[in-house]
């Protein structure tokens, strides 16, 4: 999987399609889409236009909340590759635990099949709290093999990378620019990336790849997309990162306990 992908969350067909080839074109070969996202016939189409063959992209996609319990899941991800147009995903995650409707587990028991019928490479899942993960693994031996959750400076979400550590589960950065909001101008940012000449997003970005956090910035400007994939000539010393982390508790996270998907 690569270090960094591309978000397209809020992005239409349309732009899907207009986007994904100028990022393709920079460099990007990983796309994070859902089914919620009602994008992914943009993405696949994307896909198509970027002259790039199917097997040079790494594509994820998620469960919709609808579609959780065995057989639903099953039909979901069906529709979502004849959407983006393809055979395979290479990664499929649950999008939200929704413990309120108890289905996860036997939507976690599809994801298994899935793979074991060839639809999907990797399973995953996203906004699973380490009690979500306890039981999907204590129920199916399966370690997912991605946890995607809401994770920037203000939200460093130390107890699900810790449970992510213990078991192998690599962790994605979803909003990992913090939504491009005000993140992007807290003072302690900005006097990093005056240290190396670069942008705050920048600096914020190489802030998930020193930690071994994988981040998805989501941007629809060839300006940005290109200064969001240009993170890889410098690096951030031990207490920067620290520092960075100081953010922690800013902002509240969306609960994973009681957020419902339709
Ligand atoms: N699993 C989940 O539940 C979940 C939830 C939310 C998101 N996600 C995934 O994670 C991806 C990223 O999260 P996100 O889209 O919420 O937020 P984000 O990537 O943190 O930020 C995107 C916003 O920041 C702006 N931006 C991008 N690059 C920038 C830069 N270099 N400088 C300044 N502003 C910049 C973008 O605007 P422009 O487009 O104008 O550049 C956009 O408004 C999503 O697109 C989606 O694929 C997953």
């Amino acid at each position: 999987m690569p270090v960094l992908g591309l978000g397209t969350w809020t992005m239409t067909d349309e732009l899907a399609a207009q986007v994904i080839p100028v990022a393709a074109q920079l460099g990007y070969r990983m796309v994070d889409t859902a089914a919620f996202y009602q994008n992914e016939r943009g993405v696949g189409q994307g896909i198509r236009r970027s002259g790039l063959t199917r097997e040079e992209f790494f594509i994820t996609s998620k469960v919709n909340g609808r579609d959780h319990g065995l057989d639903r899941a099953i039909r979901g991800c069906e529709q979502t590759l004849a959407r983006l147009g393809t055979d395979y995903l290479d990664l499929y995650l649950i999008h939200w635990p929704m413990p309120m409707r108890d289905l996860y587990v036997d939507t976690w028991r599809a994801c298994i099949r899935l793979v074991e019928e060839g639809y999907v490479k990797s399973i995953g899942v996203s906004n699973f709290l380490p009690r979500h993960l306890d039981r999907i693994i204590g129920e199916t031996g399966l370690i997912p093999a991605v946890n995607q959750i809401q994770l920037h400076p203000r939200i460093v979400q130390w107890e699900s990378r810790a449970y992510a550590e213990k078991h192998g589960i690599v962790v994605q950065s979803w909003s990992p620019l913090g939504q491009g909001g005000t993140l992007l101008a807290e003072p302690v940012v900005q006097a990093v990336a005056g240290r190396y000449s670069k942008s705050t997003a920048q600096v914020v970005l190489r802030w998930h790849l020193e930690q071994g956090l994988v981040p998805i910035p989501k941007s629809s400007d060839r300006g940005r997309l290109a200064a969001n994939l240009d993170v890889f000539d410098f690096h951030l010393a031990d207490d920067e990162i620290k520092e960075i982390s100081g953010l922690n508790g800013t902002e509240q996270p969306m609960n994973p306990e009681t957020f419902e998907q339709d």
